[in-house]
């Protein structure tokens, strides 16, 4: 992989932080953000490109001042989308997110036509979905960011009940990116020690509570989503990527038979490379979170039922 170029398309919150911590980590060589409100992309790119003269590559980081800035990225972050507002349905939402996507997309395909996808819009497993339809490209090259935040604000939970452990929590959410994600305490450790040997029950149901709960809590405090932990987990995983490093990471892909499903996105552990998903590893689950596995897939059909139904994909 040269150049070693990642594009952000949407220069909001978690685009920007994605792009800070992409330079003060030091792993790509360039950065460009692309908004559809350039002075917010060029205000941005100067402040970010500014903190990285003592950060430990000098990432050059610039603002596209349209689509074509997104040429030859090896890597394109989706960001883009509007959040739920009062007055928005489900559906109304799905389908501005889904056309903003249809734009993105279309613009990806013909400046980086090589790149691999990382997708970040919400509802997060639709939105992948609809990056895989819109493209028709091979599925290991579009990848979802939903269990490294999820998995993050799981490992923050078990740290605040066990109060040791902090950096050394693996934890392990599948499933969708919403209400029926499905974090898994059977399969999570602290310092390699399996979770339900030091938590008990009922301090294990409160960490999931509070893991699914993550997102919106901060929204609650600030009244706008959650940036810093998103930007890091989109960082992390561009970073698997680029440095073709292997890591096992639940991420939103489009299934083909996995799990007992097929031609739908969801949150399962993949292998992240140099190809994106370089392998899907599938889980022997147990009956009861087949069960809530199977929940969460259907949300997240209900989604891409409402596009169909829309006429979205015609
Ligand atoms: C969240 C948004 C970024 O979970 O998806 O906070």
């Amino acid at each position: 992989m040269v150049g070693r170029k990642v594009g952000i398309v949407g220069a909001g919150f978690v685009g920007a932080t994605a792009a800070y911590s992409l330079t003060m980590v030091g792993t790509c060589h360039e950065v460009v953000l692309y908004d559809i409100a350039p002075d917010v992309a060029k205000g941005k790119a100067i402040d970010i490109g500014q903190s990285t003269n003592y950060s430990p590559k000098g990432t050059i980081v610039t603002a596209a001042e349209d689509a074509s800035g997104l040429k030859d990225c090896d890597i394109v972050v989706i960001t883009a989308g509007v959040p739920r507002r009062s007055e928005m349905t489900r559906a109304d939402l799905l389908m501005i997110n889904a056309k903003i996507m249809k734009d993105v997309v279309g613009n990806i395909q013909k400046y980086s036509p090589n790149a691999i996808i990382l997708c970040v819009s919400n509802p997060l497993d639709v939105m992948t979905y609809v990056v895989h339809k819109m493209t028709g490209w091979d599925r290991n090259r579009i990848v979802g960011m939903a269990g490294a935040l999820d998995g993050a604000r799981m490992s923050y939970q078990i740290h605040q009940k066990v109060g040791y452990g902090s950096g050394q929590t693996r934890a392990m959410v599948l499933g969708d990116h919403g209400q029926n994600m499905i974090p898994c305490p059977e399969i999570s450790a602290v310092g390699g020690v399996p979770l339900e040997q030091v938590i008990s029950k009922k301090d294990m149901e409160d960490i999931i509570a509070r893991t699914k709960e993550g997102g919106s809590e901060i929204v609650k405090y600030l009244g706008t989503s959650a940036y810093y932990a998103p930007g890091r987990a989109v960082s992390v995983m561009v970073e698997a990527i680029l440095d073709d490093s292997r890591i096992v990471m639940p991420s939103s892909v489009l299934l083909d038979g996995e799990y007992g499903y097929k031609d739908v996105t969801v949150g399962v552990p993949v292998v992240l490379g140099a190809n994106g998903v370089e392998k899907i590893i599938e889980l022997d689950l147990n009956e009861e979170t087949k069960a809530k596995f199977k929940a969460s897939v259907d949300s997240i059909q209900e989604g891409i039922d409402i596009l169909n139904e829309n006429n979205f994909f015609d």
